[in-house]
């Protein structure tokens, strides 16, 4: 339990960096690796809104570029009653590089949940396919 509040913290902190300037939604996202390193994301917009990147996928991008492999928790945090889940497009990308982590949501009012992977991306493709 002590883990997830780290993780929580870690992805509170980050989302402080988010660039949300269009839609005013902060998320940040904190990833551990299985090394014991956190790596964390927060939500980059782009006044094309397309090119907009979740926060997730900037922390699991910022890990992958730094070398790190293998991850065994994703933390979400966002300002939302409900709390926010991944994206479709971040749920295919924590499949690839996280498989089954546990992805645990929170909110600024201490909420939380936590779901597996397998739960909020069931029957995926992936390389067993190819
Ligand atoms: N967003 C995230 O960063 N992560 C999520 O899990 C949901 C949505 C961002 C994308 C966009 O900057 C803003 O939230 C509104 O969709």
């Amino acid at each position: 339990m002590r883990e997830r509040e780290t993780l929580i913290a870690a992805a509170k902190q980050a989302r402080e960096n988010a660039h949300a300037p269009y839609s005013n939604f902060r998320v940040g996202a904190a990833l551990r690796a299985r090394s014991g390193r956190i790596y964390t994301g927060a939500n980059v917009e782009n006044a094309t809104y397309g090119l907009t990147i979740c926060a997730e996928r900037v922390a699991i991008f910022k890990a992958i570029s730094e070398g790190e492999r293998g991850f065994d928790a994703l933390a979400v945090v966002a300002h939302s009653e409900v709390l926010t889940p991944p994206c479709g497009a971040c749920r295919q990308l924590i499949w690839e590089f996280c498989g089954d982590v546990e992805v645990i949501l929170a909110n600024l009012e201490g909420k939380t949940a936590a779901h597996r992977m397998t739960e909020l991306l069931p029957h995926p493709f992936d390389s067993s396919f190819l």
